[in-house]
């Protein structure tokens, strides 16, 4: 069995070639602080983050794009691995993504949650280059194409050209930032105190990368500052999404640093077919319109921009030989850094 994992900083995506994505689940793990036994995985321990009691953990093991909590990490992992091969004899083979520019230790953390969590086979694949196959993008053509992975912890760019990276940047700071913009934002002008999912409700339901006649609006629940008491307040999508402003406009710097980067021949191409953009975050709306704007070149988000990095990292083992040492992909050669046999 062969299987594409995205352990991210939201959520945890795992696609089976043949089978489709089999778990799309928020990226959370609940324990018990004692026993350290598992309490609950995905959805449900995410509901519980930020109301445990003190004998229960509930937290994201992946922060930023890289594990924060490796225990953590590996309970999330063996938990739905157990689930994906339940009734399979052999262990199965898996590609997981990492983030561009992590260092050798981080990565190596990855391989090793994946091993311990009952996988028998590890490759790496770097976010962009998975994201670009997830996206039915063709990427052993000798032409530039860019691609940008917007997550919840980090933004990754890069060129590709000939099964390679020409050109890649990452930056930390992606859906989870626009998160903390709007908590900011909230106690600051309306002296509230809201959560994190509280303040990612509000960006799903109004948020807008550029600016529209919106007259949308929905309630925030949260506590007063001054008087410490529960309170509700209206605020507006155009509230929302001025306080998106300084996030966005580093999201699209940093492409635009890119671009600056990038050899000219390369660029031309790039001109011609468009920027293409995933992640979660790349959902909302108007931003394809914003890139436009800030580098005067289109862009197009992807099918499914939330599971291209775990369809591509599946789809990118399909190749891999599964005998040699050296990588013999095929199609599909990349900068597989690393791997680990059980
Ligand atoms: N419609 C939407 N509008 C804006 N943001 C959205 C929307 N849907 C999801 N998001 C955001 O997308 C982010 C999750 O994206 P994704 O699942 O790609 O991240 P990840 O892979 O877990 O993180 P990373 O790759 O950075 O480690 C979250 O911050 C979420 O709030
Ligand atoms: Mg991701």
């Amino acid at each position: 069995m062969n299987l594409g994992i995205d352990l991210g900083t939201s959520r945890i995506v795992i696609y089976e070639p043949r089978a489709g994505v089999l778990v799309d689940e928020p990226a959370v793990v609940a324990v018990d602080r004692a026993s350290g036994r598992l309490v609950a995985c995905g959805a449900e321990a995410e509901e519980m983050l930020g109301r445990t009691p003190a004998s229960i953990i509930a937290a994201r093991p992946v922060q930023k794009g890289v594990i924060a909590d490796y225990e953590l990490a590996e309970k999330l992992l063996r938990y739905y691995l157990h689930r994906v091969c339940m009734n399979k004899i052999t262990k199965p083979c898996v590609a997981v993504s990492v983030a561009e520019q992590v260092t050798e230790v981080e990565q190596r953390a990855f391989i090793e949650a994946v091993v311990s969590a009952g996988a028998r086979r590890v490759t790496l694949v770097p976010e962009t280059v998975a994201a670009a196959i997830g996206a039915d993008m063709d990427v052993s053509l000798p032409r530039g194409q860019m691609i940008v992975n917007i997550g919840g912890g980090t933004v990754d760019a890069s060129v590709l050209s000939l099964k390679g990276e020409a050109v890649c940047a990452s930056v930390r700071g992606a859906g989870m930032a626009m998160d903390e913009a709007i908590m900011r934002y909230m106690r600051t002008t309306h002296g509230l105190l809201i959560s994190e999912l509280m303040a990612e409700r509000l960006k799903i339901g109004l948020a807008s990368a550029v600016p529209c006649e919106d007259e949308r609006t929905m309630y925030a629940a949260g506590r007063d500052t001054l008087t410490g008491l529960p309170r509700k307040q209206l605020v507006t999508a155009q509230e929302i999404s001025e306080s998106l402003s300084d996030t966005l406009l580093s999201i699209t710097d940093m492409v635009r640093q890119v671009l600056e980067i990038t050899p000219p021949e390369l660029s031309g191409d790039i001109m011609e077919n468009g920027v293409c953009l995933t992640g979660g975050a790349a959902r909302m709306p108007g931003l394809p319109d914003l890139m436009r704007r800030i580098t005067g070149i289109s862009a197009y988000v992807a099918e499914n921009p939330a599971q291209c990095v775990a369809i591509g990292a599946g789809r990118a083992l399909q190749y891999a030989s599964s005998f040699s040492a050296v990588y013999d992909l095929g199609n599909f050669s990349y900068r597989l850094s690393d791997t680990v046999t059980n």
